[in-house]
């Protein structure tokens, strides 16, 4: 076997089901789940028509490059949404399906890192999706990961990364709105960071799942192939995106995301993929582009998060060090107590289960950034959101 499996550490949810089976929890409350950022919110019945009524078409081999269609609903969307260029974007070079970002993001680190160059690093936030630990272990690099406290407002502080560190970088993974913290970074910020991959030569890969739950309609998360774009940078050198209908679309079961920027990387990462055998089903690629074209169920979506934030950050107002975030659907509470053991007490006395920020973080700099946090996933229908969070100042105040 390959032994660099052996690095791969258990997945958060599993570690939280043992901090659960280790205390009995009360019966006569209903279970209420803020642990697992998967959406709740109907999916959009007319994709769900548009896949059934396409069902004939999985007689067919799908191609691992998509149907033309696809590609340019998704130019469409980004050239609109990020306020690209007109015809920078390409549907032929510039994106490519993949099912869900999930498996992009781990298949691109295999893809990318070239492990002829001694001792490769990718670099990634902390707390952190753990795919990108997953990734970076398994394509022979080192991550490296960067704190995201309150003193950086959640965003890594790449000023404090070694020469020695840079130098090693072959892949960034950034994480905009962030999952856990839902901090967005800022298209300044993202400019500074494409002149630091041109300087040490590395590629950027932007996780952006998150990016159209936001609470402004007027003002959106900025994105990397945005910044791009304000550089005049239209060949969106070094710089990859990865999209995702699973949360915009609450479609987290059709596996529908996109990757999408420089096209020469594209170009080999699809003569990877062509091998992986990730083409997907035709049925969901037609499905995906009525999704893509459609902008109204994804403001209803972000009007029913900006009511459920509201209400929870109502009631938690005054019990626990917690704001709004930027964006994305999860709440980041400091807690008055270790997180791991919060989350296990809150169980045992409420029966709500969120998630320790520990499990979703390393220790580097010798602080495990994590620790002293929750995430809390507002992913319940309202009526939940608002028990969970009356039952969490319950528990609070008996503390
Ligand atoms: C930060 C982040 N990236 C990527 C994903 C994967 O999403 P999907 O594979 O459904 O697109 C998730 C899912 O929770 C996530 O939180």
């Amino acid at each position: 076997m390959n032994l660099d499996l052996n690095l791969l550490h258990p997945y958060p949810f599993e570690k939280l089901a043992a901090l659960k089976a280790a205390v009995t929890q009360p019966a006569d409350l209903k279970d209420i789940m803020l642990s697992i950022g998967e959406p709740k919110h109907e999916p959009p019945a007319f994709v769900l028509e548009t896949l059934v009524k396409n069902l004939n078409k999985l007689s067919n081999y799908p191609t691992t490059k998509g149907i033309p269609e696809l590609r340019e609903a998704i130019a469409t969307w980004a050239t609109t949404r990020f306020k690209l260029h007109v015809g920078s974007f390409t549907a032929d070079k510039h994106a490519l399906p993949v099912n869900g970002t999930r498996e992009a993001l781990f298949a691109f680190a295999q893809a990318t890192i070239d492990r002829t160059k001694p001792d490769p690093i990718i670099v990634s936030p902390n707390p952190f999706y753990q795919i990108y630990e997953g990734a970076a272990l398994l394509s022979g690099a080192e991550p490296h990961f960067l704190n995201c406290t309150p003193a950086n407002n959640f965003i890594p502080d790449f000023d404090s990364v070694s020469e020695d560190v840079w130098q090693r970088t072959q892949l960034l993974f950034v994480c905009s709105p962030g999952n856990p913290t839902g901090a967005v970074m800022s298209s300044a910020q993202l400019k500074k960071l494409i002149s630091l991959a041109d300087k040490y030569d590395f590629i950027i890969a932007s996780d952006e799942c998150y990016s159209e739950l936001y609470f402004d309609e007027k003002n959106p998360p900025a994105g990397l192939l945005q910044a791009c774009a304000e550089l005049g940078r239209d060949d969106f050198s070094r710089c990859v995106v990865f999209h995702s209908l699973s949360k915009r679309s609450n479609l987290p079961g059709l596996r529908s995301g996109f990757v999408a920027g420089d096209a020469k990387i594209l170009e080999k990462f699809l003569l990877y993929r062509t091998y992986h055998g990730c083409a997907m089903p035709v049925p969901t690629q037609l499905a995906s582009v009525a999704a893509w074209q459609d902008e109204t169920h994804v403001i209803e979506n972000r009007k029913a998060y900006n009511e459920k934030f509201d209400a929870v950050l109502t009631i938690l107002d005054g019990v626990l060090d917690v704001k709004k975030p930027d964006a994305s659907f999860y709440l980041w509470p400091k807690t008055p107590i270790k997180g791991e053991l919060f989350a296990q007490k809150l169980f045992e006395t409420q029966k709500v289960t969120v998630l320790p920020g520990s499990y979703l973080a390393r220790e580097a700099d010798g602080i495990n950034p994590g620790e002293d946090y929750v995430r809390l996933a507002l992913v319940a229908p309202l009526a939940e959101c608002i028990d969970a969070a009356q039952r969490i100042k319950s528990f609070v105040q008996s503390l």
